[in-house]
């Protein structure tokens, strides 16, 4: 059983945040499988730049969206995706400076349980109470594509697209 799923106490009722989330832990298994030091060390590291790359993604278009609805939280849930894309970054660098190993897999199961898991179950699910408190309607609620995103400057003109492909994109490089 992978560690990481998309279960209720998880889902914002949001189906475009949701599905990001779920490709999100879907990238965040396969670092895990990654990490236990029975693949080579290339896959790791290409799935812990998915998993870097695809933060980056799916942060930047929820914070288009917050915006978009004038959330009046959106200052600071985007600082406080400010912090945790640091924290992913530094503590995944360590980690693949350690190379695939058990060390490596529960430092990146901690980061991702304490994190990640943590911010979706907290931060994106006040966000979804807002959207529902103001009775807007959640299929209206598209998130925006990488080409939008870095014609509005909201990721860097060299991010590579294959990364908001999601765990599609992982597997395919994979092989
Ligand atoms: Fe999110
Ligand atoms: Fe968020």
């Amino acid at each position: 059983m992978p560690p990481f799923a998309l279960t209720s106490d998880l889902l914002t009722g949001i189906p475009t945040v949701d599905e990001q989330h779920g490709d999100l832990l879907d990238i965040a298994n396969e670092v895990v499988a990654a990490a236990d030091g029975r693949l080579h060390p290339d896959l790791f590291d290409l799935a812990l730049s998915f998993l870097v790359g695809y933060t980056t993604y799916h942060f930047a278009a929820e914070e288009t969206v917050m915006a978009k609805v004038a959330y009046p939280g959106h200052g600071h849930h985007a600082q406080v995706h400010d912090r945790l894309r640091e924290q992913v970054v530094a503590i995944l660098f360590r980690v693949r400076n350690q190379g695939p190993t058990q060390q490596s897999k529960s430092d990146v199961m901690r980061l991702l349980e304490d994190w990640v898991v943590l911010h979706v179950r907290e931060s994106d699910r006040e966000f979804a109470h807002f959207v529902r408190d103001q009775h807007i309607d959640v299929a209206t609620l598209i998130l925006p594509t990488v080409e939008s995103l870095k014609t509005c400057g909201a990721i860097d003109l060299d991010f590579d697209e294959r990364f908001a492909t999601g765990v599609a994109g992982l597997r395919s490089a994979q092989r």
